[in-house]
């Protein structure tokens, strides 16, 4: 596919800010050795470390693009402990995670906020990683795809075209988030590809061909290579894998 398959760290609330400042060094000099021009390697960190990314990478020209792991619903104003899209932005980051299940769980955040975080991501000039995936009671009773499907639907509603073409949907099944239990290339695979169809069914080829769908949840540089052998895997959203900058390297350069 014509897909630049995307590694994305997510550090979620681990390092501060002279932490990130030494994995995103080192992260830059193990990956000298890997062929960036093929794969995209971002990082996700708290926000407190954002500005310290962003001076190594500049400074540095080191081949990562950032983002956040949340973004505020809301464009400014009186939302105290709110980062805005457009403060993102400024500091230079790509992308923002949207909807990832810990938010989902532990922030109440429902379908309709994730739909807000999705738009308003676009409208200050950040793509959105959209995250998405059933619980094990989901999988158990074969509801996965269903399930998984929902969350897209609801998350991307009113879209335009080109929104939905740059989108990144990362498929992270709940079971398989931090347990070391991953998902079978087959059976991401399964689900990557139908959230491809649902985005054909929605927007047409053109949409469904571009947009990267990643899988996350417990994603190692042992288990890397079978999962970006399927078809419909374009990459992968790393949480606890990504905090060792050898790791993560190698996992990004998962081709070899
Ligand atoms: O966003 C990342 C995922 O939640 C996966 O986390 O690689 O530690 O299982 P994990």
């Amino acid at each position: 596919s014509t897909r630049t398959p995307l590694m994305a760290g997510n550090w979620k609330m681990n390092l501060d800010w002279k932490q990130g400042l030494a994995l995103v060094e080192e992260l830059g000099d193990q990956l000298k050795g890997v062929s960036t021009d093929t794969v995209e390697v971002a990082v996700l960190p708290p926000f407190v470390d954002l500005r310290t990314v962003q001076m190594v990478v500049e400074a540095d020209k080191l081949p990562i693009t950032y983002g956040s792991q949340d973004v505020s619903a809301h464009e400014s104003g009186a939302y105290t402990g709110e980062v805005s899209g457009s403060m993102l932005k400024a500091l230079g980051a790509t992308y923002t995670t949207v909807g990832h299940s810990e938010r989902r769980q532990h922030h109440a955040e429902t379908e309709e906020v994730t739909n807000a975080k999705v738009k308003a991501s676009f409208a200050a000039g950040l793509v959105p990683i959209l995250c998405v995936g059933e619980p094990l009671e989901e999988r158990q009773a074969g509801k996965h795809v269903e399930y998984t499907l929902a969350q897209l639907t609801g998350g991307i509603e009113g879209l335009d075209a080109e929104q939905a073409k740059q989108i990144v949907i990362a498929y992270e099944p709940v079971w398989a988030i931090g347990t070391g239990e991953v998902a079978t290339p087959d059976d991401a695979q399964e689900v990557c590809s139908a959230i491809r169809d649902a985005l054909r069914g929605l927007y047409g080829n053109e949409v469904a061909d571009a947009a990267r769908v990643l899988y996350g949840g417990s994603v190692k540089s042992s288990n890397v290579v079978e999962l970006m052998g399927k078809e419909d895997v374009d990459g992968a959203l790393v949480g606890g894998a990504s905090l060792k900058a050898e790791e993560f390297a190698k996992i990004a350069g998962f081709q070899g």
